[in-house]
C-alpha cells in the first residue's frame, strides 16, 4: 500500500473508536459488503460453527472479532505489525504452517480472503496451506477462499495446484453458487467449499 504508517495508524484508531459507535467511516466495495453484510452473517448463523480462523489482518478488518464475540475466534497474520488488527487469540505466523498452531480437525471454519495473491504467491505456498487447512479443519467444515482474478493479484491460476482435492465446492447457500463473483471491477470472487475426510492411502 502507498499509504504512510501515520496514515495508517491514524485511521485505524479512528475505526476502531468509531465503529465502537456503530459508524462505520470505511468506503466499501462489492466485495467487502458481500464478505460482512452477506457471508459473515451467515457463517454466524450457523450454530455448527463456533471455532474460526480468519487468515490476513488489516486495520479495516480489526472490528472482525467484534463480530464474532460469542465465538472462538482466532486471527493469523504473517506481518507482526498487523498483530494490533486481530484478535485476542491472535497469532503472528504463516498460514503454510497451520498445523503448528492448531490440533486436528480444530476449526469449523477458515476463511483466507485476499491472501492468495497478496504475499502467497507460490504454487507450493498455497498448496502447503491447503495441506494445512484440511488438517486443522473439521471434516465438512466451511472453507471461504477470496482471491482477486487480476494480473497484478493472480500469480498462477490457484485451481492448478492438487491440494484441492481435500475439498469439495459447495454452493453457500445466501448467495446460491460455490463460486460468487463478488465484483467486477476487482475481479474479486469468493470460492466456499466443504472439507473432505482425509484421503486413505494403500
Ligand atoms: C490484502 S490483505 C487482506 C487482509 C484481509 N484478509 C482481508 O480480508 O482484506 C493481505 C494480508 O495477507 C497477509 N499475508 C500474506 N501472506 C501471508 C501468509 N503466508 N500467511 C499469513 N498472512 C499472510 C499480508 O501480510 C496482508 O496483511
Amino acid at each position: 500500500m502507498s499509504q504512510s504508517l501515520g496514515w495508517k495508524s491514524w485511521r485505524a484508531g479512528a475505526h476502531r473508536l468509531l465503529m465502537r459507535w456503530g459508524w462505520d467511516t470505511r468506503k466499501l466495495r462489492k466485495d467487502r459488503i458481500v464478505l460482512e453484510q452477506v457471508i459473515f452473517p451467515a457463517i454466524h448463523g450457523d450454530s455448527k460453527i463456533q471455532a474460526i480462523l480468519f487468515i490476513g489482518c488489516a486495520w479495516y478488518t480489526l472490528h472482525y472479532p467484534w463480530m464474532f464475540h460469542d465465538r472462538v475466534f482466532h486471527t493469523l497474520e504473517i506481518d507482526p505489525a498487523a498483530a494490533k488488527y486481530g484478535s485476542h487469540r491472535h497469532i503472528v505466523g504463516s498460514c503454510e504452517s497451520l498445523g503448528a498452531h492448531f490440533g486436528t480437525q480444530e476449526l469449523d471454519c477458515i476463511i483466507m480472503n485476499g491472501v492468495f495473491g497478496f504475499g502467497l504467491d507460490t504454487p507450493e505456498a498455497l498448496d502447503k496451506t491447503l495441506e494445512g487447512v484440511h488438517q486443522v479443519l473439521r471434516v465438512g467444515g466451511l472453507f471461504v477462499f477470496g482471491w482477486n482474478n487480476l494480473p497484478a493479484h493472480a500469480p498462477f491460476p490457484p485451481d492448478e495446484v492438487v491440494g484441492w482435492e481435500h475439498f469439495e465446492p459447495i454452493p453457500f447457500a445466501p448467495l446460491g453458487a460455490a463460486i460468487y463473483h463478488s465484483d467486477p471491477i476487482n475481479q474479486h470472487r469468493f470460492q466456499f467449499y466443504a472439507n473432505r475426510p482425509a484421503l486413505e492411502v494403500g
